[in-house]
C-alpha cells in the first residue's frame, strides 16, 4: 500500500516572492558549456544563427533563463576580457588552465555573451577578474558594456557592433572562490579587496544600478562569511554561496553519475538537502552584521559533481544526468523557495554540457536531461509568492541517511493559480499525499522505471515529463505519487 502522507498548506502566511533569479543559470568558459555547447560560430555545420546554436538556445528559452553567470567559475579570476572584443580574427589565443588546458580562440567573448543573455531575456552576471587583474580592468569592461555617450570604450562598442549599452547587466561578481582558484586569499584580505574594488567597478553614468556580489564561502567555512560580513557588508548587495553534492566520500571518488546504488542515490539525496543547514547557518551569521537582510545569499555554484564521464575529456566535467539529478534539483529548489528572505538568486552549475547541465550535446545532436524537465516543470514558481508546506508521514531511510519521503512546494503564481511541487525520495515506495485543499490539480510528473533513467543521444527521449493530475477524495484533493518521482501541478480552486 503506498505511504500516507499529509500535506499542510498555510496560506495565511505567504513569504517573500520567489526571485525568478533563483532558478539562474551558470555558464563557465569550461570544456564544452561554452563552446561546441552554446557556441559553434557562424560558419559551423551545425545549425546556428550568428554562431549560437539554435537548438540549444530554443531548449533555454522555454525555461525563461532569469539570468547567466559567466566567464567564471575559477576561468574568470585567469580572464582578460580584452582578449574577447574586437573582430574574432584577430582575438589572441589563450589558454585555459583551469579546465583541461586547452587553448581558447576567445570567439566567444563580452558581445557574444552579452547578446546572448539578452536574446534569451536573462540577466547577465559577469565575474570580474580580481585574482590577476587590477580594479582598473574591471572598470573598463563595466564601462565597455554600460556606457552611453562618446566615451572611448563607448565608442569601441560600437565598432565592435553593438550601438547601445547592454541594459540587462544586473549582476557583477567581484572574484569567484578567492579562497582558493580566485587567489588563496585569507578573508581578511579578500574583505579589504573586495571593497577596494567595488569603490572603483561602477555603472556608467546614467546606466542601471547592479547587484555587487562577494566572493563568499563553501560550503560550511562559516568564518569566512563572518568576516567578509563584518568588514565588507557596506558595499556589497550580496555574497555567494557555493556548494556542490558529492555522493562519494572524496573528491577523488565522487561516484558515478550513472549504475550506482540505493545507498549512492540516499547520500546524493541527503547531501543535496545539506544545503538548507547551509543557508540556514549562514543566513544566522548575515543576520548578526545585517538585520535588516539588505545584502542577499546568492548559492551562484550549486548541482551534482560526479567523477568524468569515461572517456570524456579530462578537465571538461562531463557528466551524465538522471533521474537522481532531477531529484535533487527539485529538492534544492524547493529549499531555496523556503529561504527567499535572503536566498535571491542561484546558478547551477552549469547550464550545457557541465557537470549538472540542463542540455548536452554531442555534435549536432542535443538532449534534453531530467534536470532540465524539473526545471521546465518549475518555471511558474518564478515571481511566485510562497507558502509555508508541511508534510506529516514516513521517512525514507536507507543505512544512515533518514529523509522525509516526501518533500513539497507551495508558491501563488503570477498567473493567481496556486502551484505545489511534490517529491517522492523513496525510489521503491508509493506515496499518497492528502492535502487540505479543494479544487482540481493537473500538471506533469517525471519519473522512470530506473533510479539512474537519462536520456541518451540514441534515445534522447527516453525520460520526459508526462500529464499528470490529482483526484478528489471526500472533498480535498490527493495526489498519488509514485515511487523517486517530481510532480508539479497548478490547482484550480473555484
Ligand atoms: O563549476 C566548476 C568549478 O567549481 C568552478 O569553476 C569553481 O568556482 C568551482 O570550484
Amino acid at each position: 500500500a503506498p505511504a500516507q502522507v499529509t500535506l499542510t498548506i498555510d496560506l495565511a502566511h505567504p513569504g517573500s516572492v520567489i526571485e525568478p533569479a533563483v532558478e539562474g543559470q551558470f555558464a563557465e568558459n569550461l570544456g564544452r558549456g561554452i563552446y561546441d555547447g552554446i557556441w559553434v560560430g557562424p560558419h559551423s555545420s551545425i545549425p546556428n544563427r550568428n554562431g549560437y546554436r539554435t537548438d540549444v538556445m530554443s531548449a533555454l528559452k522555454a525555461l525563461h533563463v532569469p539570468v547567466i553567470r559567466w566567464p567564471g567559475g575559477c576561468f574568470a579570476d585567469t580572464y582578460d576580457w580584452r582578449d574577447g572584443v574586437g573582430p574574432a580574427a584577430r582575438r589572441p589565443k589563450g589558454i585555459n588552465t583551469n579546465w583541461g588546458g586547452v587553448t581558447d580562440d576567445n570567439s566567444f567573448g563580452t558581445n557574444e555573451f552579452m547578446d546572448y543573455s539578452e536574446d534569451l531575456g536573462a540577466a547577465a552576471y559577469v565575474s570580474l577578474n580580481l585574482g590577476s587583474l587590477p580594479a582598473y580592468d574591471g572598470r573598463q569592461w563595466v564601462q565597455y558594456m554600460t556606457a552611453s555617450g562618446d566615451s572611448a570604450l563607448a565608442q569601441e562598442r560600437r565598432v565592435n557592433g553593438r550601438d547601445k549599452p547592454w541594459s540587462n547587466l544586473k549582476y557583477v561578481g567581484f572574484g569567484n572562490e578567492l579562497w582558493g582558484c580566485g587567489g588563496s586569499m585569507k578573508a581578511d584580505y579578500a574583505a579589504d579587496l573586495f571593497n577596494r574594488y567595488a569603490t572603483f567597478v561602477n555603472p556608467a553614468p546614467g546606466a542601471p544600478a547592479f547587484v555587487k556580489v562577494a566572493s563568499g564561502p563553501s560550503d560550511a567555512d562559516y568564518a569566512w562569511t563572518d568576516t567578509m560580513m563584518r568588514d565588507a557588508a557596506k558595499q556589497m548587495g550580496a555574497i555567494s554561496l557555493h556548494y556542490y553534492t558529492i555522493p562519494g566520500p572524496s573528491w577523488q571518488h565522487k561516484g558515478s553519475a550513472t549504475g550506482f546504488s540505493e545507498n549512492e542515490w540516499a547520500a546524493t539525496l541527503s547531501k543535496a538537502s545539506y544545503v538548507n543547514t547551509l543557508i540556514v547557518k549562514h543566513s544566522a551569521i548575515m543576520d548578526k552584521y545585517d538585520p535588516d537582510k539588505k545584502v542577499a545569499l546568492y548559492v551562484d555554484e550549486w548541482g551534482t559533481w560526479y567523477d568524468q564521464q569515461p572517456g570524456s575529456h579530462p578537465g571538461f566535467l562531463y557528466q551524465q544526468n538522471t533521474l537522481r539529478d532531477a531529484e535533487v534539483a527539485a529538492l534544492t529548489l524547493d529549499i531555496f523557495f523556503r529561504h527567499t528572505d535572503r536566498v535571491k538568486l542561484a546558478a547551477i552549475a552549469q547550464m550545457v554540457n557541465v557537470l549538472q547541465a540542463m542540455v548536452l550535446t554531442d555534435g549536432d545532436k542535443m538532449l534534453l536531461t531530467p534536470t532540465y524537465h524539473v526545471f521546465h516543470m518549475y518555471v511558474p514558481f518564478q515571481g511566485a509568492t510562497p507558502y509555508p508546506a508541511t508534510i506529516s508521514g514516513p521517512r525514507y531511510v536507507e543505512d544512515k541517511y533518514d529523509l522525509p519521503m516526501v518533500d513539497a512546494a507551495a508558491a501563488r503564481s503570477t498567473d493567481g493559480k496556486l502551484y505545489l511541487a511534490l517529491v517522492n525520495l523513496d525510489p521503491d515506495r508509493a506515496a499518497q499525499v492528502v492535502t487540505g485543499l479543494t479544487g482540481t490539480a493537473s500538471g506533469q510528473i517525471l519519473t522512470g522505471p530506473k533510479m539512474d533513467t537519462h536520456n541518451t543521444f540514441a534515445a534522447p527521449d527516453t525520460i520526459h515529463p508526462a500529464a499528470y493530475s490529482g483526484r478528489s477524495e471526500r472533498g480535498r484533493l490527493t495526489f498519488e505519487l509514485p515511487p523517486k518521482s517530481i510532480a508539479v501541478v497548478a490547482i484550480d480552486q473555484k
